[in-house]
């Protein structure tokens, strides 16, 4: 069901090896990647995920990429594919063996707890993430903001905020609010939606890019501000974002349950599905 194309265009068996052990991914976690919504054979936001990828590859000094070539593994993963209407997209673009870096494309299913999770909505618990953001500038070989493939430390937050009896974690600077481990936060209040700057050392949301814009095509307000904790239990509504589960609405923060924002998650939806219509 899976589908799998190679950077140079070749496609393989997804259900057999094909990373050398020696990768430096495999050994160092050195590289980087995207994850991309397909929807009847429609990539979203491919634009806007390539450039990040260029981004990040940048800050991890690989050679730059070709997106004309990474479109067209896109478009091979999808043409591939014989799941259902809906696929994820990852594209993997790492260190390699060498000197030769490695790149592939892998369509895969969306998982089951994602799906129920755009639905029901998830408890969030706050985790500390430790880092100042003033270190984004100060220090780039932290690679603060660049989408790596070294996500242990954010599934390692997903497993905390499990323990500790919710679905996710939103990272937090002291009371400021940064992201998930795989989302961007986003709250609505009269009518404004709010997110934090991608100075605060976050990754800047694709879903949140899109969301914003057709959020002001119908009138609403978009700001781009810091966000303490307190800005979130205040909220209309407090929302999770990521290409793959979409606008999740967030019920519960650290126990505390939220207003129902069921309206609010419906109307916003509505307008931004209706930018892939
Ligand atoms: C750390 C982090 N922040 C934000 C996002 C949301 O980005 P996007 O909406 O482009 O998927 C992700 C996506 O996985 C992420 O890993």
């Amino acid at each position: 069901m899976r589908s799998l194309v190679f950077l140079d265009g070749r496609t393989a068996d997804p259900d057999a090896p094909q990373i050398r052990v020696d990768d430096q991914v495999v050994q160092r976690g050195d590289g980087v990647f995207e994850t991309i919504l397909v929807r009847h054979g429609k990539a979203r936001e491919l634009g806007p995920h390539l450039k990040r990828l260029a981004r990040s590859a940048e800050m991890l000094d690989l050679p730059e990429p070709d997106l004309a070539a990474w479109e067209r593994v896109s478009q091979a993963v999808i043409d591939n594919y014989r799941g259902g209407p809906e696929m994820a997209l990852k594209l993997v673009y790492t260190r390699g063996v060498d000197g030769v870096p490695t790149g592939f494309g892998l369509g895969s299913p969306i998982e089951e707890k994602v799906v129920r999770q755009r639905a029901e909505g998830v408890a969030v618990a706050t985790l500390e993430r430790g880092l100042d953001p003033s270190l984004t500038e100060t220090a780039p070989w932290l690679l603060i903001g660049a989408k790596t493939l070294s996500y242990g430390v954010n599934m390692a937050a997903v497993r905390e905020a499990q323990r500790r009896g919710a679905d996710d974690a939103v990272f937090v600077f002291g009371e400021q609010i940064l992201e998930g481990p795989t989302s961007s936060v986003v709250i609505a209040k009269d009518r404004t939606l709010y997110t934090p700057p991608p100075s605060m050392g976050i990754l800047p949301g694709t879903t949140q890019a899109a969301v914003f814009r057709a959020a002001e095509r119908a009138g609403w307000g978009t700001k781009v501000e810091q966000l303490r904790v307190a800005d979130l239990l205040a909220a209309d509504a407090v929302f999770l974002t990521s290409s793959v589960r979409l606008i999740t609405r967030v019920h519960t923060l650290n126990g505390q349950q939220l207003p129902d924002a069921a309206e609010l998650h419906r109307e916003l939806n509505a307008l931004y599905e209706a930018e892939y219509a």
